[in-house]
């Protein structure tokens, strides 16, 4: 008797973890943790002490203004210069938030 209702719980909780994996990417930690090795973690393409790193400033308005949001997301998912592809790792949908959600707003917290 014990022993069917544990099988069910078994059940319930492989359907929870299904649900789990299909959510939707936090695309900020992404940023943190994937480009930010190369862009900043506030897009200003230096670390955290101050040393250069070898992406581009993402943070800057006047740069951000000349761009749209299109030019980004093709450049995330195939790549530019030294830049990987992401688009094993990121579906379009997801790159347009990501440009939407974490690299605009970089450049509207700039000071
Ligand atoms: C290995 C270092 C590296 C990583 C990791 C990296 N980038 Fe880049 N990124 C670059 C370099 C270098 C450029 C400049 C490319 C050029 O203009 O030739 C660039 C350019 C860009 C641009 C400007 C593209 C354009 O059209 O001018 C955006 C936006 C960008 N990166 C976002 C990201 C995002 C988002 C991630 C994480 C998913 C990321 N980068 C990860 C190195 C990196």
């Amino acid at each position: 008797m014990g022993f069917r209702i544990f099988k069910v719980y078994l059940v319930m909780a492989g359907s929870s973890l299904a649900l789990v994996s299909a959510e939707p990417k936090d695309l900020k930690l992404f940023f943190q943790r994937t480009c930010a090795a190369c862009h900043g973690l506030d897009g200003s393409a230096r670390g955290l002490n101050g040393q250069k790193l070898p992406g581009r400033v993402l943070n800057d308005a006047r740069w951000q203004g000349g761009k749209k949001d299109g030019e980004l997301v093709k450049s995330i998912l195939k790549g530019k210069g030294g830049m990987p592809s992401f688009q094993s790792q990121l579906s379009e949908t997801e790159v347009e938030i990501l440009v939407a959600e974490v690299i605009r707003p970089l450049a509207a917290r700039k000071k």
